[in-house]
């Protein structure tokens, strides 16, 4: 997913969605600034995972988990944004995801409000579930502050836009941008939650 960019403010004055539950022995529950180093952790595994043989082997041994804490400190202090974490009792913070106005001029038309901007699991986390309650749970969050067209950019060489598919995303647009030294494929997804009663998105 494309690096974060500066979100607009989201609609004042509405309460969130309350989204925490018991997922096994893991818990979904909002971020907290105290989340910052577990989600760098989360962060910088998942990416190197994700992105072996996408992205640069050099790009993706620089990642740093300190810097990635102190970039989600900050991400983390924005009122306009939501972040989930899903923390287990005794490996912590194991997977997670954020969302918050649409930052992109590069989506087509179609009114596009709000954007998942982050959504990542530990391997070993994956194919539970987990993935499908985060974002569902960004999608409350969104829906909750008045948010109710969705989009996303997703890596197009892996396959996670099959999971999106899952969770009836449609395929919205495409686009090719620098990255870390390579030109990365990317494409957008979009949910439109307003017309998605019972279709399981
Ligand atoms: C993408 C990701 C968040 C999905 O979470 P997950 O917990 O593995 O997915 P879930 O177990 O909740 O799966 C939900 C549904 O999507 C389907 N699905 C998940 N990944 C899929 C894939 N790669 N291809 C096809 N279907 C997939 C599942 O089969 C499941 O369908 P079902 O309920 O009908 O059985 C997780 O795999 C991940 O972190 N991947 C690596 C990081 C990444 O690519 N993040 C996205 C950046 S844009």
């Amino acid at each position: 997913m494309a690096p974060a960019r500066p979100a607009t403010p989201a609609p004042p004055g509405r309460m969130p969605a309350m989204i925490e539950r018991q997922l096994g022995a893991a818990r979904l529950r909002a971020a907290r600034r105290g989340d910052a180093a577990g989600i760098a952790r989360v962060h910088v595994e998942a990416w190197r995972a994700t992105y072996a043989g996408v992205l640069p082997d050099g790009f993706l041994a620089g990642l740093s988990v300190p810097e990635h804490t102190a970039r989600w400190t900050r991400m983390l202090g924005r009122r306009s944004d939501s972040a989930l974490v899903v923390k287990d009792a005794e490996e912590g913070i194991v997977g997670f995801g954020s969302a918050g106005p649409a930052r992109t001029d590069a989506l087509p038309a179609g009114g596009w409000q709000g954007e998942i901007y982050t959504l990542y699991l530990l391997t070993d986390w994956q194919g539970r579930g987990l993935g499908r309650a985060l974002i569902h749970g960004l999608f409350d969050r969104l829906a909750h502050a008045g948010m109710e067209r969705i989009a996303l950019w997703v890596v197009a060489g892996t396959p996670t836009r099959f999971f999106y598919e899952a969770m009836g995303g449609r395929l919205i647009a495409r686009r090719s941008e620098p990255f870390a030294g390579i030109m990365l494929d990317e494409l957008a997804y979009g949910w439109r939650l307003d017309q998605q009663q019972g279709e399981g998105a």
